[in-house]
């Protein structure tokens, strides 16, 4: 069989594997023999890229990293649906429906889940997927063709063995299964990055970022729910049997769909999975009702907006009542004194609940929130689920509204309100809680992560006036640390040695663990790659930081407002005393080096670089590039016609890999 042949065979073998696994959920071969699979097709690629085709499982995730969308105009325009929220609506769309329709006719609903993701538009010619479209604002959308390609239960092309349009649109929706929400949150809460509300957002987000190889990572997923062509007449006579095409083509469609023949059946289907809806993998955040018979929804037509023929009914966010047993002030570590409600533990949207945000003081009289009160709770578009209104009529005999504080619970100072905040503040920098919570911060996982130095001994040197700033910490005796309750010889000098390993953390951590407000993870590794010093970044006027990618006005002014604090700047100083690197040498200090210590050697001719390129970046990554193989070399970076090099490369049992393989070794360590 010569090479092209079996690209062929792979490609097919592959894009079934994937069916069985993503869409049917049904694998019929373990991971080994996929993987060897497509790496042998890599392999034939690397050889021979003129057999690369669009369609390849190998082009998954391809393509440079984009600065923006390009912007395309839909065929027919994205409408959306009309939202009821009851029964008694639904009956009305109904009506209208039969209204519009002549006498007598007999109408049969589809009822579908409605998924909570981001619609799709998906554009194949040939069978081949030429390009996915956001929904946009109906008219127009982002192209975002390679984003949508690593979504794996996406066809790259559809099924051969069945008859197709010549060219057709899929629209569906791109989700996130609650899982994968899940860990992209529980990943984003260990960085301090700002959560994603629901995985419709999150899977939102995904979409639209800016390299491929990232989007990949999210675990995203398709529902297909609408089948459109150009000849209205290729298409099957009824949504279902639309479906059902769809679903021999290879799309994953939603298993849940069913022919309703009356509004009473739909009914029934919307309680039933108003009901089931926690159990399902994904969120969903309705149902729609489509007529099914296309002819009947030519005859509808549509609004500006949404189809006459099809509507959606929307659940309500799960609610539950539950007593309010307390509200405590928390002071934060910028000194914001935030109302947090304890709650009688009670079960909500999938999790136990015992504590609710309150916002701030005003969010408490507006809703005339008390201690004692039955509250109705639920997840809105926020992680921590919010109080919706108090039950009066079980509010206790003799309850009074709450005071607001005008101390501070921690330090007892007068509390402050900023005309344009909100929130209260407390503005005693030396305030204990302020200071535990900053140094908590500093010593944190994602910060200086210093072992051993954890909440309950910040609180307790705290406490013993051992430590006043987070610079202390250096400063720290082993007698002191010894004397403390339940800390021996043993664990102090354990803490001592935590201590000093994180004065060799890089810079980006350091700036991150001052704890600047607004001034995440992400952002001080920016910081840190611009200004290489935090004497560079205390000097850095306000449109300097401005030009740093991610930040905003609104961060440069923190953190000029930060530097320019005399207690912060003896902070530092302090910090440099104690051995602290406050600078680095350039910004590759951190940068990973992948391929430290080992050698390559190049041969052949390599897809999109030229020799000398990909010796650079070799050499960027921390490698070293040889002219001639030999036992020493590490690996042999083989492209197109390669010749004797890779023969020798065999012969000694030397590591052969293609450009594309080592790129993707990077970008997995570099994770
Ligand atoms: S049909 C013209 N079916 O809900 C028909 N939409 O405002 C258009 N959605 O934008 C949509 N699940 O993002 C349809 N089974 C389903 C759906 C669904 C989710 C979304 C879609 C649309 C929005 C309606």
């Amino acid at each position: 069989m010569d090479e092209k042949q079996r690209v062929q065979e792979i490609k097919e073998l592959l894009r079934r594997y994937d069916y069985e696994y993503y869409v049917l959920a049904q694998p019929s071969v373990d991971d080994y023999t996929y993987d060897m699979l497509m790496k042998e097709l890599e392999a034939i690629e690397a050889a021979h890229p003129e057999l690369i085709t669009a369609d390849s499982p190998t082009q998954r995730v391809s393509g440079q990293p984009v600065k923006s969308f390009e912007t395309v105009v839909h065929s027919r325009p994205m409408l959306s649906l009309s939202n009821t929220y009851n029964q008694n609506e639904l009956a009305d769309f109904d009506r209208r429906v039969r209204e519009n329709l002549p006498p007598g006719s007999y109408v049969e609903y589809v009822a579908e889940l409605k998924i909570d993701g981001v619609a799709i538009s998906l554009l194949y010619e040939q069978g081949m997927l030429v390009r996915a479209v956001t929904r946009g604002d109906g008219i127009q959308g982002d192209d975002i063709t390679a984003n949508v390609k690593t979504i794996r239960s996406v066809p790259l092309r559809v099924a051969t063995d069945v008859s197709l349009p010549k060219n057709f649109e899929v629209r569906g929706e791109v989700y996130l299964p609650k899982q994968s929400f899940e860990a992209i949150n529980r990943k984003r809460q260990e960085e301090e990055e700002a959560l994603f509300a629901n995985p419709r957002n999150a899977a939102a987000g995904s979409l639209k970022l800016q390299d491929a190889r990232l989007v990949v990572q999210r675990k995203l997923a398709l529902f297909a729910y609408y089948l459109l062509t150009d000849a209205e007449e290729e298409l099957k006579p009824s949504h279902v049997d639309n479906l059902n095409w769809l679903k021999e083509m290879g799309f994953p469609v939603n298993p849940y769909f069913r022919l309703c023949r009356s509004l009473a059946e739909a009914f029934e289907f919307i309680n039933e999975w108003e009901v089931k809806r926690p159990d399902l993998p994904y969120e969903i955040d309705g149902v729609v009702i489509k007529v099914n018979t296309l002819a009947q929804q030519k005859i509808l037509g549509a609004t500006a907006k949404s189809p006459r023929w099809a509507i959606a009914y929307k659940f309500k966010a799960e609610q539950v009542e539950t007593l309010l047993r307390k509200v405590v002030w928390q002071v934060g570590r910028t000194g914001a004194v935030t109302p947090v409600a304890e709650l009688e533990p009670v079960a909500l949207a999938g999790t136990t609940v015992s504590r609710a945000t309150l916002h701030n003081p005003d969010e408490i009289e507006r809703k005339d929130i008390r201690e004692g009160d039955t509250v109705v709770i639920e997840k809105g578009g926020d992680i921590i689920p919010k109080i919706i209104r108090v039950q009066l009529e079980n509010r206790p005999t003799g309850s009074r509204p709450l005071a607001i504080p005008s101390k501070c619970p921690s330090c007892g100072q007068p509390l402050t309100r900023m005309e344009e905040e909100a929130a209260l503040r407390c503005s005693n920098p030396n305030c204990p809680e302020q200071v535990m919570r900053r140094i908590e911060h500093f010593a944190g996982r994602n910060a200086m992560d210093i072992e051993g130095l954890g909440t309950a001994l910040v609180e307790a040197l705290v406490e013993k006036g051992l430590l006043k700033t987070a610079a202390d910490i250096y400063f720290l005796h082993k007698e002191e640390l010894a004397a403390l309750e339940r800390m021996g010889d043993k664990s102090a000098d354990n803490v001592l040695a935590g201590i000093e390993k994180s004065k060799e953390q890089p810079l980006h951590r350091l700036i991150f663990a001052l704890g600047i407000p607004f001034i995440g993870a992400t952002a001080s590794k920016m910081l840190s790659k611009t200004f290489h010093s935090v004497w560079a970044l205390s000097r850095a006027k306000q449109e300097e930081l401005e030009a740093v990618e991610g930040i905003g006005a609104k961060m440069a002014e923190s953190i000029r407002t930060w530097f320019a604090n005399p207690l912060n700047q003896a902070l530092i100083n302090k910090l440099e005393h104690a051995g602290l690197q406050l600078e680095e040498e350039s910004n590759d200090m951190d940068r990973p080096l992948p391929f430290a210590g080992k050698t390559f050697v190049i041969t052949g001719t390599l897809p999109r670089m030229s020799r000398s390129e990909a010796t650079e970046w070799i050499e960027t990554l921390g490698g070293k590039v040889s002219s001639s193989v030999s036992s020493k070399t590490d690996f042999v970076l083989a492209g197109e016609n390669a010749g004797s090099k890779l023969d020798k490369a065999r012969k000694l049992g030397v590591v052969v890999v293609g450009l594309k393989e080592l790129e993707e070794k990077v970008n997995a360590k570099e994770e």
